[in-house]
């Protein structure tokens, strides 16, 4: 599938459209229209069913080593500022930044792919911002630069392959051909830059007044710990699930909506004991895998990928993400839809004692600044867990199942793009684009059509609309030829569509087409309620 199908299919048919589009667009920000709005609200709704309001506290589900209980929590996007200081964002949320003194621009060094070559006696790393065939586009520049034509690319000598600019000593900038620029040596020494947006709470608007946008929803959850506890009657092990905004000054928001600057997060904290961390670590990174190819993505697409021990946070004790091969990455890439990760007992420690000192691995200390008091002081509250049972006092542990909103939204778009051949009104087969999306988060579920509009069909069909709708978000269309109309659902993602034609004044019969495989059959109309109930469990 190319890419620019589907975001051209998103914007004609209104699934997402650039935030404030008519003044230009603003980089990194997305708007969901009136479909693609239906098909975020039921991905971020069948999680929630699927890991709270659904989910049975009383029986052990399959690969779990107990039961266990899950509840939400819904806390603002502006919180204390020391919440970012404990936390470690304040010092630590940043990317590595650099920027082209002839184009202008600047890039996350390490998302600056490059090769060194070599021709007419000088070396060069020459880069290139091309998502997909990075190879030719860095020969086709390579060649440019040289002032060589394409027949003379055998005087191109290769050293290496490819290797980002995050690799390359800033000593070495003076070869370096950054991705929008003629001259060699534009690029600036990589500097860091934190990737939280500031904004001022209050009005006095002093700098001790500067508070942050949430960069993470998880913080809201570690804060609150104690609450849940003492106001309901959770035991560990248990899960608090919470989603919503985030926001993250990206250097180089791109690939539609999959690095945005303003995005939606659906995070579990999920509190354990620390001797069975580790099997409910694994437990997580399994449940989470399945939700997704649960929810329609093809398992050859998805993969489950274990973070090497270099790779892991400072805190982590394991790591997975769960990564889908969206259409725009080159083929064998993929992209991170969602982090599980095992955080030891660093959140809960930290709000409690202060923000702890990475350097300090395996034990993790708190950080002291130059007067020896800690850097960043936590709450001081006590956040350890008492077993009741065992009258056992711990601080528990943290499995931490992090999932993009928006990521998911899109990875469910790019799978369910489909062309295919479907039949036309007189039986000729021809192109047709179908979005073949999972029931369950389809926008609309169903489309009701009279054939004609006259014969009484409108006002039969009118009436199986006004049925469907008090429990579906179901679509009525009447105007022009019913082949059209197909059509338009079918783009939609529409699994059903129920057509009143002549024989339904006849025998209260109408028909249901099913999308994917474009057969129909008859049901009576009292029935049609029932069927789809069925049809869209
Ligand atoms: N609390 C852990 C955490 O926030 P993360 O890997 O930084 O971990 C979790 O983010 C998920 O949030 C990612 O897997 C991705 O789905 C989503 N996400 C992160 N940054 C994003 C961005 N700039 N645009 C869209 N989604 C993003």
């Amino acid at each position: 599938m190319e890419m620019d199908k589907l975001v051209s299919l998103c914007k004609r048919r209104g699934f997402l459209f650039q935030s404030s589009e008519i003044y230009g667009g603003l980089n990194g920000f997305w708007d969901y229209g009136p479909l693609g709005v239906e098909l975020k609200r039921n991905i971020k709704e069948a999680w929630w069913r699927d890991m709270v309001t659904g989910h049975d506290d009383i029986e052990a589900p399959p690969g779990a080593p107990e039961a266990y209980e899950m509840c939400g929590l819904d806390c603002t996007i502006i919180m204390h500022p020391q919440v970012w200081k404990v936390s470690g964002h304040y010092d630590l949320f940043v990317d590595k930044m650099v920027d082209c003194t002839e184009s202008k621009k600047r890039y996350r060094y390490d998302q600056v792919p490059g090769r060194w070559v070599e021709a007419k006696g000088q070396k060069v790393f020459v880069t290139t911002l091309a998502e997909a065939n990075h190879e030719q586009e860095i020969e086709a520049r390579a060649l440019k630069f040289f002032n060589l034509r394409a027949k003379d690319a055998a005087d191109l000598g290769w050293q290496g392959g490819l290797v980002s600019l995050a690799k390359i000593d800033p000593a070495e900038y003076v070869k370096v051909l950054a991705p929008d620029a003629k001259a060699l040596g534009t690029l600036t020494a990589p500097r860091d830059f934190n990737l939280m947006f500031k904004t001022i709470v209050g009005a006095l608007g002093t700098e001790e007044d500067a508070a942050f946008l949430r960069p993470e929803t998880a913080q809201g959850i570690f804060v609150n710990f104690k609450n849940v506890l003492d106001s309901s009657r959770v035991r560990v092990p248990f899960g608090i699930a919470q989603m919503g905004k985030s926001f993250r000054n990206e250097i180089t928001p791109r690939n539609f909506t999959f690095r945005s600057r303003e995005f939606e997060q659906m995070e579990i904290e999920f509190f354990c004991h620390p001797n069975s961390s580790l099997q409910w670590y694994q437990y997580w990174r399994d449940r989470r895998f399945r939700w997704y190819t649960e929810m329609g993505l093809s398992s050859e697409r998805l993969q489950l990928r274990e973070h090497h021990a270099d790779e892991l946070s400072h805190y982590s004790r394991g790591t997975a993400d769960i990564e889908y091969a969206f259409p725009f990455l080159p083929a064998g890439e993929y992209g991170e839809l969602e982090g599980v990760a095992h955080r030891g007992d660093f959140d809960l420690r930290s709000h409690m004692e202060g923000k702890l000192d990475p350097n300090s691995k395996p034990d993790l200390k708190v950080e002291l600044g130059e007067d020896g008091k800690p850097k960043w002081k936590g709450s001081g509250k006590d956040l350890t867990y008492r077993d009741d049972i065992t009258n056992e006092r711990y601080l528990p542990h943290v499995i931490e199942p992090s999932a993009g909103a928006d990521r998911a939204t899109l990875a469910f778009l790019c799978e369910a793009y489909l062309e295919d051949q479907a039949p036309v009104e007189k039986g000729e087969m021809q192109t047709r684009v179908v979005m073949k999306l999972h029931p369950r988060i389809a926008p609309i579920k169903a489309a009701v059509f009279p054939l004609v509009k006259k014969d009484g069909m409108p006002e039969v069909a009118q009436k199986i609309y006004r049925e469907l709708k008090k429990r579906w978000n179901v679509f009525y269309d009447e105007k022009g030829a019913v082949g059209r109309r197909y059509r338009r659902q079918d783009e939609a993602g529409t699994p059903f569509c129920i057509t009143v034609d002549g024989q339904s004044l006849q025998d209260q019969t109408v028909t249901i087409r099913d999308r994917d495989t474009l057969k129909q059959w008859r049901v009576k109309v009292e029935e049609v309620t029932a069927e789809l109930a069925e049809r869209l469990k």
